[in-house]
């Protein structure tokens, strides 16, 4: 799918108005790790080998980047994340918002500075197709960055395998689930990059997926203390807004993202950098001397 036939929102013009106006209307935004929730979980897999026990794959999504966070914010961000321990770091779309032209140097930049042992891998938002899917395609190629939309890979440690597969937005229609399941190695544990968390009604029907990871909520911006949900969903993040969810047998992760769309308001719902440690189920190491 091109970006011309891609369906974007009524009123464009009016949006990035309003986003300019907002960005410049308040002082830049500095960053500090207080205001970050780093949110760490352990994810169990099934038949997941041991040479991936205790594997720490870092997530990034939502960046917005030029509403709310700027430049200096991002790349700030991006040293702190240089920091943590870490073996791969995926990233989940909504690199941009309404904006796109200003702030390419800025992502490319700073995702280029970005360091995972493993590499770093990727698929787009609804965001980066209206805005322009190939500028952050041509990103993701400058910085190492492999595309995962609609895509595979296999890593691979000692004899053991894990499958890291992605989809393209489905908010534009550019998913292709089956291009992925026809590409998807079997009996080996997979995780599914997917932008749009209620995604996961579909990727979980197949039985192929053991984890999602996606973002595109924002945690709707306010999680309700206590209850750890949120009464604002929007379109494709209505069932799995925020947090962990099982989805018939597939576990969800939906991270509240880094940035804000529209308000410059998050109330109980900080940004946020989600490190996920998956574990095996499998019970005993059995040593052979
Ligand atoms: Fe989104």
């Amino acid at each position: 799918m091109t970006d011309e036939e891609i369906d974007r929102p009524q009123a464009m013009k009016i949006r990035q108005g309003i986003q300019d106006a907002m960005t410049y209307s308040l002082p830049d935004k500095k960053f500090s790790e207080k205001n970050i929730d780093l949110v760490e979980i352990d994810i169990e897999l099934d038949n997941l080998g041991w040479n991936f026990h205790n594997y720490r794959i870092l997530n990034l999504t939502d960046i917005h980047l030029g509403q709310w966070i700027n430049p200096e914010y991002l790349d700030e961000l991006i040293d702190y994340v240089n920091t943590l321990n870490i073996d791969l770091i995926t990233l989940t779309g909504d690199y941009f918002s309404y904006v796109i032209d200003e702030y390419l140097d800025a992502l490319e930049k700073s995702f280029k500075k970005l360091k995972a042992p493993d590499g770093k891998y990727g698929v787009l938002g609804n965001h980066d197709h209206w805005m322009g899917s190939q500028k952050v395609r041509d990103i993701f190629n400058a910085s190492d960055i492999f595309d995962l939309s609609n895509d595979v890979v296999t890593l691979k440690k000692g004899e053991d395998s894990l499958n890291l597969a992605g989809v393209d937005s489905c908010t534009v229609c550019a998913d292709d689930l089956d291009k992925v399941i026809a590409n998807l190695p079997p009996n080996i544990p997979t995780i599914l990059l997917a932008h749009e968390p209620d995604f996961a009604k579909q990727s979980s029907q197949t039985n192929r997926f053991d984890l999602q990871i996606s973002g595109h909520s924002h945690g709707g911006q306010f999680i309700i203390p206590k209850f750890e949900t949120t009464p604002f969903r929007g379109p494709n993040s209505t069932k799995y807004p925020v947090g962990l969810y099982k989805v018939g047998n597939m576990t969800q992760y939906t991270s509240k993202g880094l940035g804000t769309n529209s308000f410059r308001i998050r109330i109980n719902c900080k940004p946020e950098i989600t490190v996920i440690t998956l574990k095996t189920s499998k019970k005993h190491k059995i040593l052979i001397e």
